[in-house]
């Protein structure tokens, strides 16, 4: 008999062909007599008891009730295990201490469970009345023993370098019968890639090379039919970087690579980068050509005070000394005089005639700003242009007012007058020094002047 002549009937909803199922594969069926097991398949544990449970009903008077249970091997004649007619149950002596049924229930235990176990149990039932009714049920049992904790080996367990080396987990169990393996990676299933790779059987996971990416809560489970066990998590040690190198201050003004800092303040820089394992940090300061070493570790104090020039360029650089990698980042502190005030205030403590001459300063400077900005106040539009420069232009141009880019200013040239506050005419590319807002009228014109040019430029380029 096929096996597949024990697929589940009721599985099948169409009502149509249901009788003519029952008619094929339950003998009698639809004349009164109807067996059932609640699953075809029953995976049972080793050294255990398993019950195989059957359900069968009839319509018709009966006389007798027959219960059948034969056992049968791929490839094998089937056996005879026990029979029933009514209540009395004739067992094959050979098996009498292991198979146990009670009828009328049909259901058949088996205790204790072996290896030797495994197969598939039939269970036929005739009914005796007016005529015999017959009907037959498969049931495939596996035995298995379960899954003892698994754990996990990491080799090389010192860890292993980024791009450089490659780690090898091996899942290892104990216990327990067709064992399934499994990766979890922060809980979710381990895939194939071009760096990953699994042994056949995949209790071995391969990474090679290994890369930050790869860091993780590494976990292996281990399934069977009857089990499945999780080892512990466990983290490879991965060496990287320094990525990320980044120099930030408690205070001063940060643009870009710049730090601009008040005059008489200390300021405290702090470098930064992601590295395993942590970083060694060393601060460079450069002045005329030259580079010393100032300190090691994280932090670097600048006082303002202290420092001789207005401009000083320093470097953080960052060193990983088991991935042999480093990385260096450089920036500028500028001491701005922005805070006159303070100076002032610092004058007085010093003398009283400090302190006058220093408030007369500011007022004469402050009355000169006055009178530039009256006088060259048409000419913001010029200074935004070079504002909108890339930022390396852009200091290049504040160092050089500009004249340095000599390819932006190719052109031809208009002499536009116009005037202003003292009735003076002037020429447009003269040094703006003010930051004012002026007359609408007056930007315009010497906008379309700029824009003319290059657009004329363009027309012939020959
Ligand atoms: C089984 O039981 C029925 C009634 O319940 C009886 O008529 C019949 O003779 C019994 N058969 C055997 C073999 O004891
Ligand atoms: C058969 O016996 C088992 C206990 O051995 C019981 O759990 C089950 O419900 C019984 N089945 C029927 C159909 O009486
Ligand atoms: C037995 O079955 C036959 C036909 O299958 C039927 O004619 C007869 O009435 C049945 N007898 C009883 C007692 O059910
Ligand atoms: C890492 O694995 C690659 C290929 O699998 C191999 O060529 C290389 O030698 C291995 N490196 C180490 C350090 O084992
Ligand atoms: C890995 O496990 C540790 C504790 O065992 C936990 O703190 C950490 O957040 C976990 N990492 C991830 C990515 O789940
Ligand atoms: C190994 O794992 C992959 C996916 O992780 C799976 O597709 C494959 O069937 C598994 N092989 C075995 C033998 O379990
Ligand atoms: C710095 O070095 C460059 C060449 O490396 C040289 O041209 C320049 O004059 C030097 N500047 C100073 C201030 O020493
Ligand atoms: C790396 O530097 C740390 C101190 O920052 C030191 O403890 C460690 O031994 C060094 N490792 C190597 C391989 O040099």
């Amino acid at each position: 008999m096929g096996q597949d002549a024990f697929m589940d009937p009721f599985s099948n909803t169409v009502g149509v062909f249901q009788c003519k199922i029952y008619l094929l594969l339950l003998a009698g069926a639809c004349s009164g007599l109807k067996v059932a097991v609640p699953s075809h398949t029953i995976h049972g544990i080793r050294g255990q008891a398993l019950y195989l449970p059957v359900h069968y009903g009839f319509h018709t008077p009966a006389s007798d009730i027959q219960i059948i249970w034969l056992f049968e091997r791929p490839h094998t004649m089937p056996k005879y295990l026990l029979g029933s007619v009514n209540k009395s149950v004739v067992p094959d002596l050979e098996y009498q201490h292991k198979f146990t049924m009670m009828p009328p229930n049909a259901s058949l235990l088996i205790n204790p469970l072996q290896f030797t176990d495994e197969g598939n149990y039939i269970v036929k039932v005739n009914i005796q009345g007016n005529g015999t009714l017959s009907a037959s049920q498969k049931i495939q049992v596996t035995v298995d023993d379960p899954v003892t904790k698994p754990v996990v080996q990491t080799q090389p367990l010192s860890g292993a370098v980024e791009y450089v080396g490659n780690m090898t987990l091996t899942c290892i169990v104990e216990g327990g019968t067709r064992l399934i393996y499994q990766w979890l990676k922060n809980g979710r299933p381990v895939h194939t890639t071009s760096t990953n790779s699994f042994s056949p059987q995949n209790n071995t996971l391969h990474i090679a090379p290994v890369t930050k990416e790869d860091i993780g809560n590494y976990s292996c489970l281990v399934k069977n039919p009857v089990s499945k066990m999780e080892s512990d998590i466990t983290m490879p040690i991965i060496y990287y970087g320094p990525y990320g190198l980044r120099v930030n201050s408690d205070k001063g003004l940060k643009v870009g690579e710049v730090f601009t800092v008040d005059i008489g303040e200390a300021i405290l820089f702090d470098c930064s980068a992601d590295s395993y394992p942590p970083n060694t940090y060393s601060w460079i300061r450069r002045t005329d050509n030259t580079t010393y070493v100032i300190k090691h570790g994280p932090h670097l104090e600048v006082a303002s005070e202290k420092v001789a020039q207005k401009t000083t360029d320093y470097v953080c650089c960052a060193y990983n000394n088991v991935t042999g990698r480093q990385d260096e980042t450089h920036f500028t502190v500028i001491i701005t005089s922005v805070g006159l005030e303070k100076l002032a205030q610092k004058g007085k403590s010093l003398s009283p005639l400090a302190s006058i001459t220093g408030i007369s300063l500011f007022l004469i400077i402050s009355m000169c700003l006055l009178l530039l900005w009256k006088k060259y106040q048409p000419y913001k539009i010029i200074r935004q242009k070079l504002e909108s420069r890339p930022k390396m232009e852009y200091r290049k141009a504040r160092t050089f007012s500009g004249h340095e880019d000599a390819l932006d200013d190719f052109g031809i040239y208009e002499f536009v007058a116009f005037p202003d506050a003292s009735g003076v005419p002037r020429m447009p590319r003269s040094v703006p020094a003010s930051d004012s807002i002026s007359g609408q009228d007056l930007h315009s014109t010497i906008y379309e002047v700029i824009q003319h040019i290059p657009a004329q430029q363009q027309d012939h380029p020959e």
